[in-house]
């Protein structure tokens, strides 16, 4: 691909400044992005196309962790441009379209094109009809591809996802679609895959003879304040869960592809989206526990409690932190609990997938031996740290039989170069070499808001449960250990020390 002009609706938002615009250097930096590779920014704000460049420059200074090369920023910006406009004004689109004409008249006519929305979601289906009605999404004999990037989240429910998949589809085939879900550029969250189905010793075990449970937790130290408006409007069990741990779930439970091409691997997740079900005894506890922070402190920094923060009401029952036991009702995994936790201002930032293996018969060992004995656990961290960990017994080096827990750890950076990557590189990659794989099916979207519907249609809209207060900087809220302790569990401490 020797040409790509990459419009950015949004251009002047957080996602862009903080993410996009690195992972795009980071491209460029390593020869990753198109030769000719121009970029049109697009949003309200009043600017000329040199003082949006000089924006682009500042941004990527405050925000590209390493070093900065000023001549890698200078060849990614020199062409770039600015379309001042409203996503609801006919005249933006006619705007760019002359843009994307006056860059395209004096070098290739048949370029391709990306459209990159990183705008509010309620928008995605006005900008993608517009681009229609412009002529700007259709492909022809030598016009080279075209296709759109929408960000997350992808609808607030089951019913707006798939009103929104149907108003895409007018104008879109869904092959120039790529619906983008950025836990999916985490190379530990693509490992899940490789390390399930690239290795002989994990698949005969990964099923319900041999694991009692599996936990996927995503931690945030960090909490609402920037975003209030949007967050008091979401919540931790939209904003989170039918897309990053359920991405994360999908990647543990899918059944093996026959191959690794986007439609195969897509079909596997949705397949296995579609079979998971509330958990526990039927009770609505049993299966759900919301919490809210109250005030706290976090590293030793002192935290507002959530109904401070600014466009948050003073009676806010939003969540800021979800706990869901689950089951995922295939033969695999029959009975086999999986239990999902995700929340602002705890105590770590720790995103983790934890799968814990039936403990072996102890009839050898002696009862005091016995007890000591711990269940196995195969720990795939994605954050902080992007590693693997496995806890096995051992027996001390000394005359006794004494027995222990131990670790084994793999860590992504002792092994491989540091890459630098905000986790958006490898997808906007990927799309510009037209693979989907690590892209949502609308299929799989569905799926995510079909299995978490029981939950934000009845449950808590009723009101009746939650949320539960849990001070800024904890572990969450002391209801959400009671969900595990009725089945005999504990979740895993949020601790950074140890992988397994
Ligand atoms: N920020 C993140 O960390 C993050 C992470 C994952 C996903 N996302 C998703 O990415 C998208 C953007 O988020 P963000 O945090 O960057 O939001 P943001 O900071 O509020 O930026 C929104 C951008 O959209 C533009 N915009 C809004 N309404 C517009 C309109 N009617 N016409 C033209 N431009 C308009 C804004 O520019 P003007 O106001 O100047 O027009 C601004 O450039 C959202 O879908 C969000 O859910 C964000």
């Amino acid at each position: 691909m020797s040409s790509c002009r990459l419009v950015i609706f949004g251009a002047t938002g957080d996602l862009v400044r903080r993410l996009l615009l690195p992972a795009l250097y980071n491209l460029a930096a390593t020869g990753l992005l198109p030769e000719r590779c121009a970029l049109i920014g697009v949003a309200r704000e009043q600017q000329s196309s040199e003082a949006f460049r000089q924006s682009l420059l500042d941004a990527l200074r405050e925000h590209l962790s390493g070093r900065f090369d000023l001549q890698v920023a200078t060849r990614l910006l020199a062409s770039a441009r600015y379309v001042r406009g409203d996503i609801d004004y006919p005249g933006t689109y006619a705007n760019l379209a002359a843009a994307l004409t006056a860059m395209e008249e004096h070098r290739v006519a048949s370029a391709n094109r990306l459209f990159y929305l990183a705008l509010p979601p309620m928008t995605f289906a006005t900008v993608v009809n517009n681009l229609a009605r412009f002529d700007l999404t259709t492909e022809r004999e030598g016009t080279g591809w075209r296709r759109v990037i929408v960000e997350k989240p992808f609808g607030v429910s089951l019913d707006s996802a798939m009103a929104l998949n149907r108003a895409l589809a007018d104008t879109l085939g869904e092959r120039q679609l790529y619906r983008i879900d950025h836990y999916l550029g985490k190379a530990s969250v693509q490992n899940i895959q490789t390390l399930r189905f690239g290795n002989g010793i994990f698949e005969p075990i990964w099923n319900r003879e041999y694991i009692d449970h599996v936990q996927i937790t995503v931690a945030e130290t960090v909490t609402a304040e920037r975003r209030g408006r949007f967050y008091d409007a979401t919540g931790a069990l939209r904003d989170m869960v039918p897309n990053h741990l359920f991405q994360i779930l999908a990647a543990v439970t899918m059944e093996p592809p026959s191959h690794f091409d986007a439609r195969s691997v897509h079909e596997a997740k949705a397949a296995v989206l579609g079979a998971v079900r509330p958990g526990g005894y039927g009770e609505r506890s049993d299966a759900l526990v919301r919490g809210q922070y109250t005030a706290g402190a976090i590293d030793g920094v002192n935290v507002n409690a959530y109904r401070d923060t600014p466009y948050v009401a003073s009676s806010s029952a939003t969540e800021t932190y979800v706990a869901l036991n689950l089951r995922v009702d295939t033969p695999r995994w029959s009975e086999v609990p999986f239990y999902l936790r995700t929340g602002k201002a705890l105590k770590r930032h720790r995103a983790e997938v934890a799968i814990t293996f039936k403990r072996s018969p102890p009839m050898m060992f002696s009862e005091q031996q016995a007890e000591r004995l711990t269940a196995n656990v195969l720990v795939l961290e994605i954050a902080p740290e992007e590693g693997v960990g496995l806890r096995l017994n051992a027996k001390s080096p000394n005359p006794l039989l004494d027995i222990g827990g131990v670790n084994m750890k793999f860590q992504f950076r002792d092994y491989f170069d540091a890459v630098r990557a905000v986790g958006y590189e490898k997808l906007i990659h990927d799309c510009m070499s037209g693979d989907s794989t690590l892209f949502q099916s609308a299929e799989m979207v569905e799926a995510g808001w079909r299995a978490v519907a029981p939950f934000t249609d009845g449950w808590v809209g009723s009101g009746a449960q939650g949320p539960y207060p849990y001070p800024a900087g904890s572990q969450g809220p002391a209801e959400a250990d009671a969900l595990l302790a009725r089945d005999g569990r504990a979740w895993r401490p949020l601790a950074e020390e140890d992988i397994a």
